[in-house]
């Protein structure tokens, strides 16, 4: 996965061309890039990230009136410049392109354009884009017919932004199954892989379809779809104005993303629950006009999803189950697009995904309405996402842009969500009483208030981190509907302090995990005070017994105290079910403060990325 931005206008657009990088920086970090016209096509790349690219620029006093450039995640070779982006086509006619997504035939096109004595300068599926684009461009001797050529011959996603060397007054992009959308500018004309990019110049944005080709110019735009076509058919989109806020997609007073993700859950959980803020009732039209008549014939819930919304989606099992009578499989999506399983028609398909654009969660989706699931649910924090677009039914977390690559926020909203979903589901089911359904509401409008409260333990937390931060393993244990609670919280762990983390459903523990316990293995231990609670302790006091140090995040009526070698952290009473939402919280702030001790990049985790566009 890549980020990429193009500009052409009458003034300089490096400056432009930068400050989208940065916002696209999330996206992937491992090397930066761009061309700009300077009398030819000047190109500069960087492995490190647009900071270091921005030190170029100054240097070399870098210019120019249009531009592409990348930040990039590597797929297809190791983070170098030599496969940085742009990509130069190496022989004439000369063009540079910038390119997001994944060609799956590469290698057969690569051969192909090989054995016409095309040289390869890098090892990425882009420079084969490069080399095709130029090779039409020969025949057709004109870049956007040269590009519709070429793409028709591509297999795999792909957004793309190209430059001519002989002809600098226009750039031409291209999507499919990558997102891509124009900024339509009074001064110029912009292509961004997503809205926060473009916000410095324009809010007036036009999403490009697949199969979409459009040529850009500093005073005008066309767009062509090439879906039934060689050379496409002229195609109106809608220009829709971002109500993206600077606010939204800057740091503000705080150190990292994740620090203001974290505190922004009361707000994020308000905004997407905000229906319910004067309602009577909960109603199925809130997932959509069809939902009533869908969710009336639902016999079985599957959810597909990737990484932190995987978590949310095996949370959500448990609440269909107990609260709404539902069957659930929860699936990795990854897994699930491979496997041959039997498709029951009466199944919703729920696919969880913070981004819209994970490409896993995406192919099973796809691949679950071939196998014959008739009904389809997004839970999703992008509007104009392609998980968006491909599901029948949908639901926005209203998180707000999410920028820190480890998920907090994006969570904290799936639960809240897919609790709303539970509920609906239960009542049409006959689950839920009048009382049930009130005593629900007054829950979830609460939720905000209670995620506040949580968020008070922090200088708890913090004191904890310190001597985590010195440890190489940690175990996380949960049961029940905090399990997967657990499972997260081994992951934010994971991904921004490196520490190896591993949760377990505390039950498992004396089949196995138990051998590795000792005084260097921190346990972790979420103790909420429901019907497992007995049960846990147990599992806890296994872990005492042989030596281990335990971490306990109990609510206030759990009955659990400190000790010499079992450390407690308190939260409010038990929550019933928003229990598993407010036992995050600490979660995310331990690896959140043991990230800052051991000074970790903690917003750009090494060798991760936050959409996940590729397989
Ligand atoms: C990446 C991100 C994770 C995220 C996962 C699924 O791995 O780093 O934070 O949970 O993708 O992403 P999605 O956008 O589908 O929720």
């Amino acid at each position: 996965m890549c980020g990429i931005i193009g500009a052409i206008a009458n003034a300089n657009v490096v400056p432009v061309l930068l400050e989208g990088l940065q916002r696209l920086e999330y996206r992937g970090y491992d090397s930066a890039g761009l061309v700009v016209t300077d009398s030819g096509l000047k190109r500069l790349r960087t492995p490190g990230r647009v900071n270091d690219l921005s030190k170029l620029v100054e240097q070399q006093k870098t210019q120019g009136v249009a531009g592409i450039a990348n930040t990039r995640w590597a797929t297809h070779g190791e983070p170098s410049e030599r496969n940085a982006h742009p990509h130069f086509s190496a022989e004439e006619p000369l063009i540079a392109i910038v390119h997001n997504g994944i060609i799956e035939n590469h290698e057969h096109i690569r051969n192909y354009l090989k054995d016409k004595g095309y040289i390869f300068l890098s090892d990425t599926d882009t420079e084969v884009i490069a080399h095709l684009i130029a090779l039409k461009l020969k025949e057709v001797n004109d870049l956007f017919k040269a590009v519709c050529l070429a793409t028709a011959e591509l297999q795999g996603a792909y957004a793309i932004a190209v430059m001519e060397e002989a002809h600098q007054e226009s750039i031409v992009v291209a999507r499919h199954g990558a997102p891509l959308l124009l900024g339509v500018g009074k001064d110029g004309n912009y292509v961004a892989s997503d809205a926060s990019a473009l916000l410095q110049v324009t809010r007036d944005i036009i999403y490009l379809e697949d199969g979409d080709i459009a040529v850009l110019s500093n005073h005008g735009y066309r767009i062509v779809n090439c879906l039934n076509s060689q050379f496409g058919e002229p195609v109106n989109r809608i220009v829709h104005e971002s109500h993206l806020s600077n606010e939204e997609i800057g740091l503000g007073s705080y150190s990292h993303y994740m620090q203001k993700e974290i505190f922004e859950q009361p707000i994020a959980v308000a905004n997407t629950l905000e229906m319910l803020s004067n309602a009577q009732s909960i109603a199925p039209n809130l997932f959509g006009s069809e939902a009533e008549k869908i969710f009336s014939e639902t016999r079985q819930i599957l959810i597909l999803a990737c990484g932190t919304s995987y978590h949310a989606g095996l949370v959500a099992r448990y609440w269909l189950e107990t609260v709404a009578g539902l069957p659930c499989n929860v699936e990795i999506a990854s897994e699930y697009r491979y496997r041959d399983p039997i498709a029951d028609p009466n199944t919703l398909v729920v696919g969880i995904s913070q981004s819209g654009e994970t490409a896993d969660t995406l192919a099973a989706l796809e691949y679950a309405k071939r196998l014959g699931y008739r009904h389809s649910l997004a839970i999703c924090n992008v509007p104009e996402s392609a998980l968006i677009r491909q599901s029948e039914l949908r639901f926005l977390t209203r998180a707000g842009p999410e920028i820190g690559v480890a998920s907090t926020k994006a969570f904290t909203t799936q639960l809240a969500s897919l609790l709303l979903l539970t509920v609906t589901l239960a009542k049409m089911r006959n689950r839920l009483s009048p009382e049930a359904e009130q005593r629900m509401l007054e829950a979830l409008r609460h939720l905000p208030v209670a995620l506040q409260n949580a968020l008070k333990i922090e200088p708890e937390v913090k004191i904890w981190a310190q001597s985590f931060a010195q440890k190489h393993h940690a175990l996380f244990l949960g049961r029940g509907v905090h399990y997967p609670i657990a499972m997260e919280g081994a992951l934010k762990l994971k991904e921004i302090s490196y520490i190896h983390a591993e949760a377990y459903a505390a039950g498992e523990l004396k089949h196995g995990p138990l051998a590795l316990v000792d005084s260097d293995m921190p346990v972790v231990a979420i103790a909420p005070n429901d019907q497992l609670l007995g049960k846990l302790k147990s599992n806890l006091q296994e872990v005492y017994a042989r030596g281990g140090e335990l971490y306990v995040f109990a609510d206030a009526d759990s009955q659990i105290t400190s000790n010499d070698n079992l450390h407690v952290i308190r939260l409010s009473e038990h929550a019933g079910l928003l229990s598993p939402i407010l036992h995050t919280i600490p979660l995310q702030l331990l690896a959140y403060h043991v990230a800052l001790v051991k000074g970790t990049d903690v917003d750009k985790p090494r060798n991760l990325a936050k959409a996940v566009t590729v397989e």
